[in-house]
């Protein structure tokens, strides 16, 4: 359809039409699946609504698309949009899992294959990528999207949309992306999510506002606004950054989409006396689709005579709706990509991704005395805590379409690659509650083995949208538990499942060794053994800072620098009752082999600006395993007219090692690069020194140094 058809296409429209457009209706979920809501379906065949969520299938999908193109008047296809976050029918890790791999090949891969699942399902429309920057494990959502740093999130969202989106989307396997959730929603006020955000211009175009810039840029066709307010004006009525920054800056031309129910919300957030002033102050900002609130449908007829919107405003925003319907191919096939009643989802096919990607998730804390990988010779092992055999876990929150019953549990996982050990599993305590006939069995188990493997953490649902926590210890009673399996003196190997960073130091001083597995999704179980026997060397590496004490939060390496920095001088900035480092930097995790760093070069010294920095430092493994390594590229800018942070994430790289092998890492750091806002926010490369970091994490005792020389005013 051309745009002069939808210029057709919009003259025909009455309002009510025209308003139905931009209201996007939720159907309901049955214990058996989804479902069409009664309201939903007379709403598409009377032209109310635009686009649904939460619908997907064959048949609920050709159900629901018939009466939008055979019985409403104007016959115009649905959206139908679904929160596939990491995975639809294949769960893949958590993307704060995901995250850890530090891969941007592999985050595209899982996304193409959660794109053609969607699609088969008749999914047009992704609610992902998620690109909180977030600082503050207590806030549930930290789960859901790539960590603490800005240069993470902007490689992670731009490979995102690639995948989703793939190179056009008229390609009936791929899924529009919306990036969410814009923008500082990570921020919230002591981490209790929904709470008001508050932060300086410097910070929101230094960190929040990057990521959505590259997922832009990557051709993103949809943005959502957050929930939360920025300094009292509701990201949803935020016509500042929706409209001057996201269309006028960075030449965004899509659908804004608001967050479920965002728009009426305005009215509680004390900016709106009634839905006719939410719907305006919404659509006026730059809301193009109302999700779930109702307040387009009855709010702005009443707007429009109250002269709170125009016409004209109204019509922009059903233009933009029909365009990406169009772009979908929706007018032209509007059961695109669907797959026939009896074909399988793709589930089998993409087990192998699922696998490795889970494999890559996961983060090697620690390993005392090299206690992994297991012993090859047959071993009593007993597997005992609430998450050995917990399927449903295994998949986190936001599972898409998943069921636990493809869900590979650890225990599984285990005695599938080790038949030839004695395996046993007891859940000894829940997550959250005691177990029925208490811990004896499980510590029983663990008296007699050779090896302990401690499965505890978190439930999926004690992370996610609405899953803040003050705490960031083990829930109910597993620091009891793992206390007393612990004491037993068993060679115990801890494998943590969690939505974010726990702070238990004890667990890790008296654990052989921690794996975090944060939720590894369907193929969990068989990542675990591919790891814990040695198939496979762990590569993850942590998105975030792992702090000691909930207390330390926020806590993240980009700090900026004190006038007192900590030392033993008292008036230091420090704490009198625990130190101010983490207890594992962001950029930790441990491989098999021991990987020692060497001889750092950095070409030219005295770069010219159009310039691109040659940065190669070498690598020796000198362990008897095999190692995975990622090689981390910082700056820093020790003197400038604008504090600078202690360190700047610019780069990154992934090096497999034999046992014995040396080679060089060679990164690429192009000066501009270098840009950061001056005192007028504006951005620009400035002359003087600049500090080049590379290592294994954010431990600046751990990282190698050389300097750079930018002259004033070069070319
Ligand atoms: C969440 C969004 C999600 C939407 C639709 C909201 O509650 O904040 O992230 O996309 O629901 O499910």
């Amino acid at each position: 359809m051309s745009g002069s058809r939808i210029d057709a296409l919009l003259s025909e429209m009455t309002l009510a039409e025209k308003i139905g457009q931009l209201n996007m209706l939720a159907a309901g979920f049955s214990v058996t699946g989804p479902i069409i809501g009664g309201d939903a379906t007379g709403a598409v065949r009377e032209g109310r609504a635009g686009s649904l969520l939460n619908v997907f299938g064959p048949s609920s999908v050709r159900d629901i698309q018939r009466v939008a193109i055979e019985e409403s008047r104007l016959k115009i296809p649905l959206i139908l949009g679904f929160d596939v976050v990491h995975g639809h029918r294949t769960v893949f890790p958590v993307p704060l899992g995901e995250a850890a791999a530090f891969d941007p090949a592999l985050w595209e891969a899982t996304a193409r294959a959660s794109a053609r699942e969607a699609a088969a399902d008749g999914v047009a429309l992704t609610f992902a990528p998620m690109l909180d920057v977030s600082r503050d494990p207590r806030w549930g959502r930290v789960v859901e999207g790539p960590g603490e740093d800005p240069f993470v999130h902007a490689l992670f969202g731009a490979a995102k949309v690639r995948g989703f989106q793939g190179d056009a989307l008229d390609d009936p396997s791929t899924v529009a992306a919306t990036v969410k959730h814009f923008v500082g929603y990570g921020a919230a006020a002591a981490g209790r999510d929904y709470a008001s955000t508050d932060m300086s211009e410097r910070t929101l175009r230094e960190t929040y506002l990057p990521p959505f810039q590259a997922a832009i840029a990557a051709g993103c066709a949809a943005v959502m606004p957050a929930f939360s307010d920025l300094s009292g004006v509701p990201m949803t009525a935020n016509g500042p950054l929706l409209t001057s920054w996201l269309r006028r800056e960075a030449g965004f031309e899509g659908v804004v989409i608001s967050d479920y129910n965002a728009v009426a919300e305005l009215v509680a957030h004390g900016v709106a006396t009634d839905l006719a002033e939410a719907a305006a102050l919404a659509l006026r900002a730059g809301v193009d689709v109302d999700m779930m609130s109702g307040a387009y449908e009855r709010g702005l007829p009443d707007a429009l005579s109250r002269g709170l919107v125009t016409l004209a405003e109204i019509e922009t925003s059903v233009r933009r709706v029909l365009q990406l319907k169009e772009r979908l191919g929706l007018f032209d096939d509007p059961m695109r990509g669907l797959r026939d009643q009896g074909a399988a989802p793709l589930l089998a096919e993409h087990r192998p991704l699922a696998r490795e990607a889970a494999r890559r998730s996961a983060v090697l804390l620690s390993n005392r005395n090299d206690i992994l990988p297991i012993a090859a010779n047959p071993l009593r092992i007993a597997m005992v805590g609430p998450l050995g055999d917990a399927p449903t876990d295994m998949m986190g929150s936001w599972s898409g379409a998943g069921e636990a019953r493809d869900s590979v549990t650890f225990l599984r996982g285990l005695r599938e690659a080790r038949p030839d050990c004695d395996i046993g599993y007891a859940r000894g305590v829940g997550v959250d509650e005691a177990e029925e006939g208490g811990p004896d069995a499980a510590l029983e188990l663990a008296r007699a083995a050779d090896l302990v493997i401690l499965a505890i953490g978190e439930a999926r649902d004690m992370s996610g949208e609405a899953a803040s926590r003050t705490g960031l210890d083990l829930p109910g009673d597993q620091a009891n538990f793992a206390r007393a399996v612990l004491a037993l003196g068993r060679p115990t190997v801890v494998v943590l499942s969690s939505g974010r960073p726990l702070a238990v130091p004890w667990l890790f001083e008296r654990a052989d060794a921690v794996l975090a597995t944060w939720f590894l999704g369907s193929e969990a179980g068989h990542a675990l053994a591919d790891l814990l026997t040695g198939r496979a060397a762990p590569s993850g590496r942590l998105p975030l800072t792992w702090p000691r004490s909930v207390g330390q939060v926020p806590i993240f390496f980009g700090e900026r620098p004190s006038g007192r920095p900590a030392s033993d001088g008292h008036y230091t900035s420090k704490y009198i009752d625990l130190p101010t480092t983490p207890l594992f930097a962001f950029g930790h995790g441990l491989t098999y082999g021991h990987v020692r760093y060497a001889s750092l070069s950095v070409e030219p010294s005295r770069p010219r600006r159009d310039d691109a920095i040659s940065v190669s430092v070498e690598l020796a493994n000198e362990g008897v395993h095999a190692a995975e390594e990622t090689v981390f590229l910082f700056v820093r800018k020790p003197v400038s007219r604008v504090a600078r942070p202690l360190l700047e994430l610019k780069g990154f790289l992934r090096m497999g090692l034999e046992p014995g092998e040396r080679a060089r890492g060679v990164l690429t750091l192009p000066v501009s690069a270098l840009a950061f806002p001056g005192p007028d926010l504006t951005s620009s490369v400035e002359p003087g020194d600049y500090e080049i970091l590379v290592g294994p994490s954010a431990d600046r005792t751990r990282l190698l140094r050389q300097v750079v020389h930018i002259e004033e005013g070069g070319a």
